[in-house]
């Protein structure tokens, strides 16, 4: 299957990451390289670190960033461990660091991946096959309690209560094997008039149970800081996020490196001693022209956010 992706925020993320010929650039979500070929054709004496949890995304970037494979070194990974990866390659600092959440439309396409409800398969949506956690064990071995609340905060559904227990009581009759079975299963939860209101009915419970199976918010909240420490002076952080959790990970953490202070607000100096690791390049989050959200739906609901590390 070819690897199909339309990169998203591509100009707007390549002009934010202001590339140096020179320079060392990491994208930590590296998929088919849509992001990655732009860095890479940019530099002359730079390099490029590619980072994926995938094996079927590093396949597709190696061959795509074959031009500039002397420049580039790709690692399969999961982005959160950035610090160790850059250790292993002996390089302290960096000038960029880019990344474009959540999974790529190969993935989605991908029936066999188990991320879609569009197709009948085995309940997977790992994007790391190595790993032992799958959808399947979330559906079948979850508590109720820890489901709904998995619906309820990752998918953000109003029905989370009702689909947990109508999961919970299906798999008293027989293990839910497939994405089928669970678009059935979440179809009956919900009341039939508001079935179709904001798309599929199973969109928001697959979110939510991706999101849980891959650890992603937990992954994204963790790695932010160390990205920031790792970058170079004047450095550039930029991430595209796809949903309101993934945007307020990245906005409380900018924001955070940017005003670290926690003196009581009365106090007339600063004691704590934490001091700016930066600023925020972008107020509001930079969105996708009209014509991109009109030619790539995946585009809609994309926010790209800028940090940049303190010059000094
Ligand atoms: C939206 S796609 C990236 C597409 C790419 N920017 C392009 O234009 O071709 C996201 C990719 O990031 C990977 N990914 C997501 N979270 C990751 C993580 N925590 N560590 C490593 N890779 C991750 C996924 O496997 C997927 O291939």
């Amino acid at each position: 299957m070819e690897f199909a992706h339309t990169s998203v925020l591509l100009e707007e993320t390549i002009e934010g990451l202001a590339i140096k010929p020179d320079g060392i650039y990491v994208d930590g979500t590296l998929g088919g390289a849509g992001h990655s070929s732009h860095i890479a054709a940019r530099l002359r004496t730079g390099r490029l670190i590619g980072i994926d949890q995938d094996a079927e995304a590093i396949e597709a970037a190696t061959k795509r960033l074959e031009p500039w494979q002397e420049h580039v070194t790709l690692v399969r990974d999961n982005y959160c461990n950035l610090p160790a990866v850059l250790n292993s390659l002996g390089i302290d600092k960096v000038d960029g660091i880019m990344l474009d959440l959540g999974v790529s439309s190969y993935q989605l396409d991908n029936a066999e991946r188990g991320f879609s409800y569009r197709y009948d398969t085995a309940l997977d949506m790992r994007m790391d096959q190595r790993q032992t956690l799958t959808a399947k064990t979330i559906v079948n071995e979850w508590s109720q309690a820890e489901l709904f609340r998995c619906i309820r905060d990752y998918g953000e559904d109003k029905f989370a209560q009702n689909i947990a227990k109508h999961i919970v009581q299906a798999r008293e009759k027989k293990p839910i094997e497939t994405t089928g079975e669970l678009n059935d299963i979440i179809r009956a939860a919900i009341p039939a008039k508001m079935r179709e209101k904001g798309g599929h009915p199973s969109k928001r419970t697959f979110q939510a149970i991706r999101i849980a199976c891959n650890r992603e918010l937990e992954v994204l909240e963790n790695s932010l800081d160390a990205f920031i420490d790792r970058l170079a002076p004047g450095g550039r952080l930029c991430i595209i996020t796809f949903h309101s959790l993934e945007d307020r990970i990245v906005k409380n953490a900018f924001r955070r490196n940017e005003n670290p202070c926690t003196c009581p607000p009365e106090f007339p100096v600063c004691v704590c001693g934490k001091t700016s690791r930066g600023h925020v390049v972008t107020r509001k989050p930079i969105l996708p022209t009209e014509e991109e959200m009109e030619t790539n739906s995946r585009a809609k609901s994309a926010k790209l956010r800028i940090f940049e590390k303190i010059e000094s």
